[in-house]
């Protein structure tokens, strides 16, 4: 199961991506159910105590994948009304949802608190105040944790590390104490508990725990001013792997083992994870169509029918993703530009790159797409976005439709 070659064919679970293609065209998602539940299940049997893992949906927002999380007893981690929204079509239990991000509005505050969710993770003083109005304006207590930026270098793309003294995230870290004290005056909040998230693709979990040890001393601190953490939680983060050559993130044991060891001082906290890329990334990948091959005397370009509209990671962050034909010929290597539609010259799922080359009307496989893949996708050059397909053992489902011409106009007005 997962995604492998079997006979120089690619797979997703047992349906060969061939056949899917055939049908629905390119560009396109294509998941393995199977992954994401093996990924889910290797995170959640690591935990030796009370735990909750709330899914990142930023990471991929499809329902049906929501879905596959809840029905395992996942959470989600949301950032927005609209996430929010998602996750309670897809039937996430509102317990089981923290709410994250550093510019919540009133009309997003009072969603969330009307749905009862687990807790609103907090950025800063006029945050909480917000929060403190709107509840009052509804006649609640706000559940409520503060995300601390640790200031720990979680040695990974500067786009995202977020737990640095220069990053705009968290409430910084000698405030902490004055910040909850300032919470614990309102009356329509209730102090619950405290959040951090370092930044993500860690390969490294020394940053993760060293993390963990700054906020356990703030628990620690907290206690003593009578103030009591019912949830710890540790944000997302844990890196995949999208070089087989190169990357070696830490296994979900070892991830967790540094986590409980942290907190340990704490046994009765919820422990609770927001993980996005680990339980999908690797799950997914988005086929294009090689359309055109091209020469200019210092490059070749391999141009296909999928741009950094369909998948923006390697243009946004010069990302690394592999790409490999869906069918393996053993014909001759080239080194290439893998290169979109896109008018703009940062338009490439892969620079200098070494594969297989493969006929126009061939197709290729970028792996390791499952996560911030389609939900980073824009209608850039009035491109309709891609279908996206769940495979389940040994059938597939559309999960989302490719876009008409007509869905890219809807809701403009001539
Ligand atoms: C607050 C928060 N939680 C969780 C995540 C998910 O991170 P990852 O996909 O690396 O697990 C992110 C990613 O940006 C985040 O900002």
């Amino acid at each position: 199961m997962g995604i492998k070659y079997i006979d120089n064919e690619l797979y997703v679970d047992n349906v060969k991506v061939a056949s899917i293609v055939e049908d629905v065209k390119t560009p396109v998602y294509i998941y393995s159910k199977q992954h994401f539940i093996e990924q889910f299940e290797k995170l959640d049997k690591a935990f030796s105590r009370k735990h909750s893992i709330s899914f990142a949906i930023k990471a991929n927002s499809n329902l049906s994948v929501i879905k596959t999380f809840a029905e395992l007893g996942g959470g989600a981690d949301i950032v927005s009304k609209g996430e929010l929204f998602r996750a309670l079509k897809a039937g996430v239990d509102p317990q089981k949802i923290v709410f994250s991000g550093v510019a919540k509005t009133d009309d997003e505050i009072e969603y969330a608190l009307q749905n009862d969710i687990m807790m609103i993770n907090l950025e800063s003083k006029d945050e909480l105040y917000a929060v403190n109005r709107v509840a009052k304006k509804l006649n609640k207590k706000a559940r409520i944790a503060f995300r601390i930026n640790p200031e720990v270098d979680p040695k990974t793309h500067p786009y995202i590390s977020t737990g640095l003294k220069k990053n705009k995230f968290g409430v910084p870290y000698e405030e902490v104490l004055d910040t909850y004290i300032e919470a614990g005056k309102l009356d329509n909040i209730d102090i619950y508990g405290i959040q951090f998230h370092i930044g993500s693709q860690l390969l490294d979990s020394t940053p993760i725990y060293d993390a963990s040890v700054k906020v356990a001393d703030i628990i620690k601190q907290l206690k003593e001013k009578g103030i009591n953490i019912k949830a710890i939680d540790v944000g997302g983060g844990l890196g995949i792997v999208y070089n087989k050559k190169e990357d070696n993130p830490p296994s979900a044991e070892t991830y967790v083992a540094q986590i409980e060891e942290a907190f340990k001082d704490f046994p009765d906290a919820l422990l609770v994870c927001e993980p996005g890329r680990f339980l999908v990334g690797n799950g997914g990948i988005m086929v294009a169509k090689v359309v055109y091959h091209k020469t200019n005397g210092k490059k070749n370009f391999v141009i296909v029918d999928a741009g950094m509209n369909d998948l923006i990671r390697p243009s946004l962050y010069g990302a690394f993703q592999e790409i490999e034909p869906v069918k393996i010929k053993n014909s001759q290597k080239i080194v290439c530009d893998v290169v979109g539609p896109i008018c703009e010259t940062g338009d490439f799922l892969a620079r200098d790159y070494e594969m297989e080359d493969v006929e126009n009307g061939g197709y290729l496989a970028v792996f390791s797409s499952g996560a911030y893949g389609f939900t980073m996708a824009s209608n850039y050059n009035s491109r309709p976005k891609a279908c996206e397909i769940m495979v389940e053992g040994n059938s597939y489902k559309i999960i989302r439709k490719r876009e008409s011409l007509e869905d890219l106009i809807k809701g403009e007005i001539l």
